[in-house]
């Protein structure tokens, strides 16, 4: 039962579409016609043997399917709807091992574990040194006069964030950036990085995070690592553990903050109005209408463990079950005008950060930290900021991403 509505051939992983923008239009068409659809893969992915996936583009299925992990797993297949043609096992194996694409129970031990480093009272005590960096970034942006607003501001926070969350000594940051930089961009064919590198450098953070570790494992500090790793009643991660964590936090708190924060500009610039009213304003509730807005992750998918149905549609066991973020958060039914950019939209039940279950973003309120702390100093020191040229889009099955924003900072 192929959804004859939509083009020929079209999938909403297909990096192609993508590239070019949101699909918005084919998810409104889904969410009225046929909410959960069937997508046919005719010629296979690499890492599935499978010939499609089920599209879930409304507000209600996609929160209804995260919360029901025994149905849907992410162990299954990971999470990740589209692996790059070539994936090394290996690779596949080391995403198997990231809390992302584990089911309970052994999900549930880690969470519990690493929630730990999340605490309101973690991600408050970062404050004032990201409000610093954000500060340092912004001001070194502004001697350019003009440029790349993704590389000059938008790629430092993120970073800086996750090496003071987990104590990277500042000598070793220039070092972890480029592995977590190396494994983000082996994707993108104008770099032509190979499979090679994208691993190699993952491996090379892993060992890296080991490391760390176990050197606090044998000397505890009063830092999150030596709370994680050193052995304690609720259990702690072991160092291997640990460094698939920080293999995770590297890809799953880097890229997706980073176009938080570059689309949240262009929608500024491209919304005068609400940029006038942030700098008059600042409404406490701008973070989460950028993530609504921008939705950095467009899906990631589940497998179902059984015969099951999800809003009324009955789906086979060891099907994949896409979760459309971007479509769930612009349901009409759950926001006024979803095509409005409003910062002061209140409430805001996006799905930016997941449908709620036990894999809903462990970063949030260190994301919608980050994102405050930037626009906060953009607003202070380049208030007259400008847009100079069209984004340019991120190629990616899963990720809504902007590579280059050109831009005046006079
Ligand atoms: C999980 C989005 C920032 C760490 C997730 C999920 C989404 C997401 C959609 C999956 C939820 C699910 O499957 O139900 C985002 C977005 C961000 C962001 C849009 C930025 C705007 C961060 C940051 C960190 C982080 C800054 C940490 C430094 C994680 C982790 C998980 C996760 C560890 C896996 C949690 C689990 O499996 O239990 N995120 N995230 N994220 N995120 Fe975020």
């Amino acid at each position: 039962s192929s959804c004859p509505a939509l083009p020929e051939g079209f999938d909403f992983t297909d990096p192609d579409v993508n590239a070019r923008r949101v699909p918005l239009p084919e998810f409104a068409l889904l969410r009225r016609s046929a909410p959960v659809s069937w997508i046919p893969q005719p010629h296979g992915l690499a890492g599935f043997d499978d010939d499609g996936y089920w599209a879930v583009t409304r507000h209600a299925d996609v929160k209804e399917a995260s919360t029901r992990p025994e149905d849907f797993s992410s162990a299954r297949n990971t999470s990740v709807i589209r692996f790059h043609p070539g994936m090394r096992r290996e690779r596949i194996d080391a995403q198997r091992l990231m809390m992302l694409n584990m089911d309970p129970p052994e999900h549930t031990r880690v969470r519990r574990i690493v929630q730990r480093g999340f605490t309101p009272r973690a991600v408050r005590a970062l404050e004032s040194a990201l409000r610093e960096r954000a500060g340092r970034i912004v001001a070194a942006a502004r001697e350019h006069g003009s440029g790349d607003f993704v590389t000059d501001i938008a790629c430092e926070l993120p970073l800086q964030a996750i090496a003071e969350l987990i104590g990277v000594p500042q000598h070793d940051r220039a070092k972890i950036f480029d592995w977590s930089n190396r494994m983000i961009a082996y994707d993108d064919p104008e770099l032509a990085l190979t499979e090679e590198t994208g691993s190699r450098s993952a491996m090379e953070l892993i060992a890296y995070a080991m490391d760390l570790a176990a050197a606090r494992a044998a000397h505890p500090a009063r830092d999150i690592v030596s709370r994680l790793v050193a052995a304690e009643d609720e259990g702690s991660l072991g160092s291997d553990e640990f460094g698939f964590f920080v293999l995770m936090l590297a890809v799953a708190g880097n890229e997706t903050t980073r176009n938080a924060i570059s689309h949240g500009m262009h929608a500024f610039l491209t919304h005068p109005e609400q940029w006038e009213l942030y700098k008059r304003e600042r409404p406490a509730t701008t973070a989460e209408e950028i993530v609504r807005w921008a939705t950095p992750v467009i899906s990631f998918q589940r497998t179902a463990t059984h015969d099951t149905e999800l809003g009324g549609t009955a789906i086979r066991e060891g099907r994949r079950v896409g979760l459309f973020y971007a479509s769930a958060n612009h349901d009409p039914e759950v926001f006024d005008a979803p095509e409005a950019f409003d910062i002061t939209r209140d409430p805001n039940p996006h799905l930016g950060f997941g449908g709620g279950g036990p894999h809903f973003c462990l970063g949030r309120s260190l994301a919608a930290l980050e994102i405050d702390l930037i626009f906060a100093a953009v607003a202070d020191t380049l208030p007259g900021i400008r847009l100079a040229g069209a984004p340019r889009r991120l190629r990616s099955a899963w990720l809504n991403g902007i590579k280059e924003l050109r831009v005046s900072y006079e």
